[in-house]
This record gives structure tokens, sequence and C-alpha cells, in this order.
């Protein structure tokens, strides 16, 4: 069985983050997104990984990810010139895929679930499609399915207005090389895109043997601001390990699960964890709270912090008031005067949110 992760198309929901770079690289607990789908797949026993890129971010994903030696793994790079859909990176990707089963993750997706279970049930079932669905409170955000008792998929909408069940499709679909004929017979969507959802409604049509299974642990998809918060917190609260590597002097604390990688220096600081620390950053006079991530490179002095994210090479500098909630992107500034401040100046990038609440 063979493998697909999709991380093309155009990242318009994380904006301003994603102007510079793929949106499946926007770091959760300071690894990209990506990387979880990337080694849940290899966890679940397949190697033969093909990644859809686009033009405008493919070079990126490439030079991060590499050709899959970190992760045990043989990654094909595949170019999809143009975001027509999720059904189109298939077309796009049939001579990698030939006529092998595959396993398909869209790559800004990241799911608690073993996926040995789904392919398991795929296998034994001899299935052509297997989805994998979950409750969500606001169906319309999403592609939705109709079941019936016995897990077998009636229908599936993409995004309804009125949907006909609580059911989301999750980013995750395992499918037989029957796929192939389904998609070479629909055509594209009132928004203009191939969608993956006609293709397995055609093989319900058919009939072919479409099933779906709910999803037992969290799912998120990280398209939005707190959805992307919520998964750096519950990365941090489950899966981090505390590890101080970097430089902690006398007068800093640190407490709790935290993580502080090589070269960091840390001066009179106190760190509550769950907080992941990157490389070579300087933190002097903070306070970082829970559920904080501090990518690579960033200075913080006199600044407190907490249920955060800090891109790479971010500098805060002189902030009183506690940061909350907040996403900082690469290489962002902001700094207050030691002084009373009696200016505010400002180059903010497009679709920015200041908030000063
Ligand atoms: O997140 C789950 C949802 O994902 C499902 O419930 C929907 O049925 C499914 O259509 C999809 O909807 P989204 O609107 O979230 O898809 P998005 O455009 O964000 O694309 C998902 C991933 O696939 C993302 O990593 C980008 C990539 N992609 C997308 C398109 C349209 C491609 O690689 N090529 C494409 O042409």
């Amino acid at each position: 069985m063979k493998a697909l992760i999709l991380s093309g198309g155009k990242g318009t929901r994380l904006r301003p983050l994603t102007y510079t770079g793929a949106k499946q690289l926007v770091p959760v607990a300071n690894k990209p997104i990506l990387w979880y789908g990337i080694e849940a797949i290899v966890a679940a026993g397949i190697t033969d990984i093909g990644i859809i890129i686009s033009p405008e971010t493919g070079e990126e994903i490439k030079a991060k990810t590499g050709n899959g030696d970190r992760f045990g793994a043989k990654i094909t790079y595949i170019l999809q010139d143009k975001p027509a859909g999720l059904a189109h990176a298939v077309k796009v990707a049939q001579p990698f895929l030939e006529d092998a089963p595959f396993l398909m993750y869209l790559g800004d997706n990241l799911v608690e679930s073993d996926l040995r279970l789904f392919i398991e049930q795929f296998k034994e079932r001899s299935l052509d499609a297997l989805t994998l669905l979950c409750a969500v409170p606001n169906p319309s955000a999403f592609g939705v399915a109709k079941i019936d008792e016995d897990g077998r998929v009636l229908q599936l909408l993409e995004k309804p207005k009125i949907p006909p069940s609580n059911l989301a499709l999750v980013g995750i679909y395992l499918f037989s090389n029957h796929v192939h004929h389904a998609i070479a017979n629909i055509q594209p969507s009132p928004r203009g895109e191939l969608e993956i959802t006609d293709a397995i409604q055609f093989l319900i049509d058919q009939p072919k043997k479409v099933e779906a299974r709910q999803l037992e642990g969290w799912w998120l998809d990280t398209g939005k601001k707190d959805d992307l918060l919520e998964a750096n917190r519950i990365i941090l609260d489950t899966r981090l390990a505390a590890a101080v590597e970097g430089e902690v002097d006398s007068k800093s604390q640190v407490i709790g699960r935290v993580q502080i990688g090589p070269g960091s220096r840390i001066v009179n600081c106190t760190i509550r964890g769950p907080v992941t620390i990157g490389n070579d950053c300087y933190l002097e006079n903070c306070f970082i709270g829970p559920y904080s991530s501090v990518a690579n490179q960033v200075t913080l002095i006199d600044a407190d912090l907490e249920h955060s994210v800090i891109l790479q090479g971010a500098k805060i500098i002189g902030i009183q008031q506690r940061i909350v909630d907040s996403v900082v992107g690469q290489r962002a500034e902001l700094k207050v005067a030691p002084q009373r401040p009696k200016a505010l100046r400002f180059l903010i990038g497009d679709d920015s949110q200041i908030e000063l609440a």
C-alpha cells in the first residue's frame, strides 16, 4: 500500500502566516503539521509516500521535509500545477500510485488515531473506499456523510448548507484503484474543483463497497488561528517530554514539562510547562506560561506569554501586559520602549490582527 499526502492548495485561511509559507509547514509544538501525518503513516507501516506540492510552496516543503530518510520512508514529490481539487491531485498522482491501493491524507490535518485499525478494516472487508468521520458542531464547513447503521455510506456532500448529519469527513481516506475510474467520470463542482467527495459518491452509486469509520481520538483541521492554538495545546498536553538542553541560569525557574533546545539561553525567567522552546533562542526577564511554543532563534525580553505560538526569528521586547491566545509570525517584531511609550509605530502585514484587549 502507498500513501498520498496533499500539501498543495492555496492556504488562504491561515493568512497572513501563509503568505510567505506553506500552511502544512506551520509548526505545532515546534514541528510542522505535515510531519505528524508522515509519522502516523510510517507508524502504520506505509513507507512509500507521495506528497502533492504546489508551484508556490513546493520547494519550501521539499527543502524542509527531504527525501524521507529522517522518517524511515521514501518520499516522492508530485507537482500539481494548480489547486484544482482533491480529486485532481489524485489524478496528477496516478503515475506514482499506479494500481496500488492507497491512503490519502490531507497535509493540514492533525489526528489522534492509529491508522492501522483503519487500514485493517479496508483490507479485511475488501473495500473500494473507506472514509474517516468525526461528529462536529459545524458540519457545513466540511464534507458531510450520511451513513446507515452498518457504517455504509449512503451520501456525501461537500460543505452543504443543510447538512444531512453532523458527521464530517476527516481528511483521511483509503482507496482501491477504482477511484481513478471514478475521478475520470466526475465534473468540476460549482467552486471549480474536482471534488473527492463526488468521486466517492460515484463509487457509492456504482455500487462499489464504500464504508466509513468514526474517529475515536481528536481531530483538528488546523485551518484557522484558534484551531492552530488548540492543536498546539493538545500536542503539548499529550506528547511533550521534558528535555532541557539549553542553558538556564540560576535565577530562572523551570516548572513542569518544559523542552529547551540546544543553543538557547534562559536568563531570569519563569517557565511553567507544558512549554517548548526551540534552538538558539534568548529569553530574559520573561514569564512563559502553559501551552506556549517558541520556535528557533526567537528573542523574548521583558515579556509575558501564555497559550501562544511564536514562530521562528520573532522578537518580543518590553511588553508589560501578558500576551495570550496569540500567534506571532516568523521574524515579526513587537517592541515597547522602556519609558511610557508616546506613540505606536507599526509595519503590519496584510490580514494581520492586533487587539489591545
Ligand atoms: O479537513 C477536512 C476537509 O478537507 C473535508 O471535510 C472536506 O471534505 C475536504 O474537501 C477538505 O476540505 P478543505 O476545504 O479543508 O480542503 P483544503 O482546500 O483546505 O485542502 C485540504 C488539503 O489538500 C490541504 O493540505 C491543501 C491540499 N490541496 C487542496 C486542493 C484544493 C491540494 O494539495 N490540492 C488541491 O487542489
